[in-house]
């Protein structure tokens, strides 16, 4: 009896401690159809775009899902009136919410070119910025690196010096501080955004969210990646996948009380709030101005779309 008790308390414990998650989505192909909404909403950061609903985007074939395969991509044919909606394109969330979870992307290409503002992130779109905000692919105007950033409420921030491969570009979580830009960290390489991360065919990005701390991962496809991670099996250990890319610890944050249940989004606008600013359009090589280059130019967008080969979700 009292052995029983005892190795039962044991086995309890290690569970705990062996950071073990067991596959609870597997969103693969057609699934993403039924397992996603695509919303047809206006862009809360004034992009260039149009969201379309899903009937539209599988007329258009600007979602495609078959096999192993998840396409999204913006509209690459049609020249718009600067009078009328912006660029075609698609945003989709799923209909479940996590909370303390893994979450994997296996991805083989993103959006790329001037003014895509490509994501892959979670949220809680009602009670944002309360409820959290966690962005694990974000980026620009194909401006490598990739961005993993956290968006918060009041009194979350970041130390300066954690055990991560990527570098802090911001420190303050709160939204309502630095004019929104987050707590930010660079990954280190460059193929982990836009053209050179499609250059080497993707790769996969995991993001582990406890109660006291966020970490994300990026592997990229022609590296080491750890087998549990890549191979999309019933578990994964999170304490074999090494230094995170960004590590966001509790030090000056209760993880716990900043994130709620939240929903994945993956989207694709245009110019708007980060991409558009005319200085970052520039800076990034690009010609002229924003959303006249996206009125005026379809052909620019013929590789602006994420291929997507799943999304999977461990708890
Ligand atoms: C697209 O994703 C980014 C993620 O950071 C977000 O800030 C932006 O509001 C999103 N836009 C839309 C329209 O969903
Ligand atoms: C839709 O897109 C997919 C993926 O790019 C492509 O293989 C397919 O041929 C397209 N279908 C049509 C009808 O254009
Ligand atoms: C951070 O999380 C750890 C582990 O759960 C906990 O022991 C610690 O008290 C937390 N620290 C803060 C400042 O909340």
């Amino acid at each position: 009896m009292h052995t029983k008790g005892l190795f039962f308390a044991a086995s309890c414990i290690s569970q705990v401690l062996a950071a073990t998650y067991h596959l609870s989505d597997n969103h693969v192909g057609s699934d993403f159809l039924s397992t996603f909404t695509h919303q047809a909403i206006a862009d809360p950061t004034h992009g260039r775009v149009n969201y379309v609903d899903q009937a539209t985007a599988l007329a258009k074939n600007l979602t495609y899902a078959s096999g192993n395969t998840l396409i999204l991509r913006a509209d690459d044919t049609t020249v718009l009136s600067a009078s009328g909606p912006g660029r075609n394109s698609v945003r989709i969330q799923s209909i479940k919410t996590y909370t303390t979870h893994v979450a994997i992307i296996d991805v083989r290409h993103m959006p790329q070119g001037c003014s895509t503002w490509p994501a892959f992130w979670e949220t809680d779109g009602g009670d944002w910025p309360n409820g959290g905000e966690v962005d694990i692919i974000e980026g620009v105007n194909d401006m490598s690196p990739n961005a993993m950033t956290l968006h918060t409420g009041a009194n979350c921030a970041m130390p300066a010096s954690r055990t991560e491969t990527g570098t802090p570009t911001g420190l303050n979580c709160d939204v309502n501080t630095d004019g929104n830009t987050g707590c930010g960290v660079q990954a280190p390489t460059t193929n982990s955004y836009g053209p050179s991360l499609n250059a080497i065919g993707g790769g996969w990005y995991a993001m582990e969210r406890t109660n006291s701390f966020i970490k994300v991962w990026f592997f990229p496809r022609n590296g080491n990646t750890p087998s549990d991670l890549s191979a999309g099996g019933s578990s994964v250990d999170t304490d074999n996948w090494g230094t995170p890319t960004a590590f966001f610890p509790n030090t000056s944050c209760d993880i716990g009380s900043h994130f709620d249940a939240n929903n994945i989004i993956i989207n694709l606008t245009f110019c708007g709030d980060w991409a558009g600013i005319s200085s970052i359009f520039t800076q990034a090589g690009c010609p002229g101005n924003c959303v006249d280059f996206v009125n005026n130019n379809p052909s620019a967008f013929s590789n602006a779309f994420w291929d997507i080969a799943a999304v999977r979700v461990y708890q």
